[in-house]
C-alpha cells in the first residue's frame, strides 16, 4: 500500500516519542482518517532501531469478559525452553502482543481466584527488563474503548487506566498511544477525573486540502477533477483512494462521487427515519441536524441523546477538546444536506 504524506503528524508523534514518557496519549478523530494507518507506519518505518512496539487491536476479536481482553494483550511463546530474557532478544519491531511464554501465561490464568494484579505484575516487569536491555517499549491500544462496559467489581477500563498511569507517569517505563474512533468515548474520557493532568490528545484528521491536490496531481487528475474529489470527499484518505482507483479504470470522476453520495444519503435516511415514530426524538435530531445546513460544524454545550444516537452511527463526530461537532466526513455533510432537503 502507498502511504500518503503525513509528515506533520509523524514529526508531532516522534516528539512525544522522544522524551520521557509523562503522559498516556489518546489518538482520536473521525473514522477512517487514517488513525491505525498512521501508527502502523510510524512503528514500522520511521522509529528508530531501540524502539520496539506492542500493538494491541481489540476490535481483532470480540472482547466481553476480562479474560478475552488478556488474550488479546499477550502473544503466547511456546518454545519449550521460553524464558522471557530469550524471547525479548527474539522481538521483532512490532509485536501484536506482550510476551509471554506460555508456562508463565498458564499458570497466572489457572489459578483459582483470577489475581489481575499478578497480570499487571509481570506486565511491569517485562517492560522493566526490555528497559534494561536498552530498548524503548512503546504500548498501543486500537479501539480501546471496546473495554470500556466491561465490570468485574469495578470497570476493568479503571484498573487498565491505574496499569497505563504507572507505566507513564509513574515508573517512565514506556510510552502508551490509545487509539479510538468512538468519538463519544473520548467525551467521556476528556471529563474522566482520573485522568485530568495524566493524559494528553492527539487529533488525526482528514487530510488537508494541499495534501488532497498534491497526491491527486501526482495521479493525474486534472483541476476540475480535483474540485470535484474535494467537493465530495473532503480529505477523507479512504475516499481518496477510491477515486484513483475508479479514475484509473476510466469512470468519470463528478458520476462516481455522485453515486457515492445517492448510496450515503440513502443509509443515512434509513438510520433516522428508523426513528421516526418517536416523534419528540426525531425531531431534535432533525433540528440538529439543521444546523448543518449552512455549517460544516457547531459548537455543543452537553452531549444530548440525539447527538449521541449520531454519533453511534456514524454520522456526526465529537471533538471535546474544541467543543464542536461535525459530520464524520464531507460526504456526510453533503448527505445530510440531501437528506434534510428530500424530508422538509
Ligand atoms: N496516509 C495514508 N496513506 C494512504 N492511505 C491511507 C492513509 N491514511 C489512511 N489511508 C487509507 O484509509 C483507510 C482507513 O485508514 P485507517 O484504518 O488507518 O483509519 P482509522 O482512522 O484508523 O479508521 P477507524 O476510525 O475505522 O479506526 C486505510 O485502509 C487506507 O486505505
Ligand atoms: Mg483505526
Amino acid at each position: 500500500m502507498e502511504f500518503f504524506n503525513r509528515e506533520k503528524e509523524i514529526q508531532d508523534l516522534l516528539n512525544m516519542i522522544k522524551q520521557e514518557p509523562n503522559l498516556i496519549t489518546f489518538i482520536y478523530g473521525p473514522i477512517n482518517s487514517g488513525k491505525t494507518v498512521l501508527m502502523q507506519y510510524l512503528i514500522e518505518n520511521i522509529l528508530p532501531r531501540e524502539y520496539v512496539a506492542f500493538y494491541i487491536n481489540l476490535r481483532r476479536e470480540e472482547v466481553t469478559k476480562e479474560e478475552e481482553f488478556y488474550e488479546i494483550l499477550f502473544e503466547i511463546y511456546e518454545e519449550r525452553e521460553a524464558f522471557l530474557d530469550r524471547i525479548i532478544s527474539l522481538l521483532p519491531k512490532i509485536s501484536f502482543g506482550i510476551p509471554i511464554p506460555f508456562g508463565t501465561f498458564k499458570l497466572m490464568f489457572e489459578r483459582r481466584d483470577k489475581d489481575y494484579r499478578g497480570v499487571f505484575r509481570y506486565i511491569i516487569k517485562t517492560l522493566q527488563k526490555l528497559k534494561e536491555k536498552g530498548l524503548k517499549p512503546i504500548i498501543i491500544f486500537d479501539e480501546l474503548q471496546v473495554i470500556k462496559d466491561i465490570k468485574i467489581n469495578e470497570p476493568l477500563i479503571y484498573r487498565v487506566f491505574n496499569l497505563l498511569i504507572s507505566l507513564t507517569k509513574e515508573l517512565k517505563l514506556c510510552h502508551v498511544f490509545a487509539i479510538t474512533s468512538d468519538s463519544t468515548f473520548i467525551e467521556r474520557i476528556y471529563n474522566e477525573a482520573m485522568l485530568q493532568g495524566r493524559c494528553e490528545y492527539y487529533l488525526v484528521d482528514d487530510f488537508d486540502r494541499e495534501t488532497v491536490e498534491k497526491i491527486l496531481r501526482e495521479k493525474g487528475f486534472d483541476d476540475k477533477e480535483i474540485d470535484i474529489v474535494w467537493h465530495y470527499f473532503g480529505g477523507k484518505p479512504i475516499d481518496i483512494i477510491r477515486a484513483i482507483q475508479m479514475k484509473n479504470i476510466g469512470r468519470d470522476i463528478r458520476e462516481y462521487c455522485e453515486e457515492k453520495l445517492e448510496e450515503r444519503k440513502n443509509l443515512i435516511s434509513e438510520i433516522i427515519l428508523q426513528r421516526e415514530d418517536e416523534k419528540d426524538f426525531f425531531e431534535r435530531i432533525i433540528s440538529l441536524l439543521k444546523n448543518f445546513e449552512n455549517h460544516d460544524l457547531i459548537r455543543y454545550k452537553k452531549i444530548t441523546p440525539e447527538i449521541s444516537f449520531l454519533v453511534k452511527n456514524n454520522i456526526l463526530f465529537v471533538d471535546p477538546r474544541k467543543k464542536f461537532i461535525k459530520p464524520q466526513s464531507k460526504l456526510d455533510l453533503l448527505a445530510i444536506r440531501s437528506f434534510l432537503n428530500e424530508i422538509l
